[in-house]
């Protein structure tokens, strides 16, 4: 088949590399000159595990190609949006300029009958919105708008793209039906195709982040109890998570959530129930609890060395989580940006996130380019960003450049017994500090 993609980040990118590695025709689209640049010229720019080696081969093969120009769409059988719809500045709805600038541009170049499937997360009835936009400017064009939500995580886009757990379709017309299951006829053995309405579609997207966020909000409240009663929230989420009807999926206790997806989403859900006269309340307190949570973290690195003035404070992790360059609404970031106001001296390493945190947070830190640096006459270190790659770390030796032996483990990476056998004050989340 023939596929478009307008937008080329985190959705539009891995899953154009992905449709084009099952041997569709895929032509990316984005307004951005420098970016399509870059891609033409083969250079893959933003980080996704697994997604450069694809990138390469679909390319070479002709499957893969770039543009600026709207004529992408021409003679398409599917065009998928994939632009962003980040927080409006004011009203902190979904900003959804880029949706409809792009149904506005797109309308004139369509040729045949297309579907056009919307993947960016957008408020409930965007899609009667699209529809008419496009009506409006192109009277004569033949077809229909789908809602196709994205669930894939950034940093294992291109693994979630080929082993979804479900694929939604919210359409209101068979014809564009019969096209969707076309484009993911390959899937069709091992995933559940579940067709719904265009408005539950695009609710399935908001209820599905929002109660994940949830989810973390309930273990991280739930961490907070343990360290008071004694208990461990390892040993606790683990428990729980035997119960299929919780399951053991995102029950890690951590500094609070963060990306680009779970405060936008559940700020833009709580405000769009809001309109309807509906109050979502718990979404409203993990919004709330969530946010706190980042200021008490950066209070509690602090804590550890309050005897020392100029406190020196080494920070494993940028990135919002592990495995991507995003810093967007990075617990890191945010929590280094807390400790900065109390004057701290901070040197911070990450894998793949330092030129990305680099644009935030300026020169105010120093940027390790080996991470033995962060260690480096450090009064504490503070682990922010899941890198499975901390825990392989040789911390006896690295502990003998540190000033003081101190380690805030707000990812649990650690093992605490064995740190605190060379002599380390640990202090991790959901335990009793010793
Ligand atoms: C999230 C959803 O998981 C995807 O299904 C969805 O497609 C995507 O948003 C989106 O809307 O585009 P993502 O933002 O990439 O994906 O990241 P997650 O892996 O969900 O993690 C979000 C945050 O929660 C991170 O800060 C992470 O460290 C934190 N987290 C996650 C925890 O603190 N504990 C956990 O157990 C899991």
């Amino acid at each position: 088949m023939k596929i478009a993609i307008v937008g080329t980040g985190y959705v539009g990118l891995p899953s154009g590399v992905g449709f084009a590695t099952l041997k569709h025709n895929v032509v990316c689209i984005d307004k951005d000159q420098e970016k399509i640049r870059a891609l033409q010229s083969g250079n893959v720019t933003l980080y996704e595990n697994g997604m450069e080696e694809l990138f390469g081969q679909v390319v070479k093969k002709g499957n893969l190609k770039f543009t600026t120009s709207f004529e992408g769409v021409k003679d398409a059988d599917v065009v998928i949006l994939a632009v962003g719809t980040p927080p409006h500045p004011k009203t902190k709805e979904a900003d959804m300029r880029y949706i409809y600038a792009a149904a506005e541009e797109l309308a004139p170049f369509l040729s045949g009958y297309t579907v056009i499937a919307d993947k960016s997360t957008v408020p409930v009835g965007t899609g009667d919105e699209v529809e008419k936009i496009i009506r409006q400017k192109n009277p004569n064009a033949d077809f229909d708008v789908v809602s196709l939500p994205e669930f894939l995580r950034e940093g294992y886009a291109i693994h979630d793209f080929f082993n979804p757990d479900r694929i939604v379709v919210g359409a209101d017309s068979k014809r564009a039906c019969d096209v969707i299951k076309e484009l993911y006829k390959s899937f069709e053995e091992k995933t559940q195709i579940l067709f719904v309405s265009r408005k539950s579609a695009e609710t399935v997207k908001y209820a599905s982040n929002a109660f994940l966020a949830m989810k973390i909000h309930y273990i991280n409240e739930m961490a907070d109890f343990c360290e008071k009663s004694g208990a461990d929230i390892g040993q606790v989420a683990k428990g729980m998570g035997l119960d299929k009807r919780i399951g053991n999926k995102f029950l890690n206790a951590g500094p609070g959530y963060g990306g680009s997806c779970f405060p936008k989403d559940t700020t833009a859900m709580a405000l769009m129930a809001q309109k309807y006269g509906v109050k979502m309340g718990l979404i409203e307190t993990t919004i709330a609890g969530n946010k706190a949570r980042k200021i008490k973290m950066a209070e509690r690195i602090f804590d550890i060395v309050k005897d020392i003035k100029n406190p020196k404070i080494g920070v494993l992790g940028l990135a919002f989580k592990n495995g991507t360059d995003d810093v967007r609404e990075s617990p890191a970031v945010e929590i280094i940006s807390a400790m900065l106001e109390k004057g701290a001296d901070i040197t911070a390493f990450d894998y793949q996130a330092t030129d990305n945190a680099k644009k935030v947070l300026l020169d105010k830190i120093k940027y390790a380019h080996a991470l033995e640096d962060v260690f480096d006459d450090a009064d504490v270190v503070a682990v922010l960003t899941e890198w499975e790659e901390f825990k392989a770390l040789n911390i006896e030796k690295l502990a003998s450049k540190m000033r003081h032996k101190r380690m805030v483990d707000l990812r649990n990476l650690f093992d605490g017994q064995y740190l605190r056998t060379l002599g380390f004050v640990y202090d991790a989340i959901g335990c009793v500090k010793n």
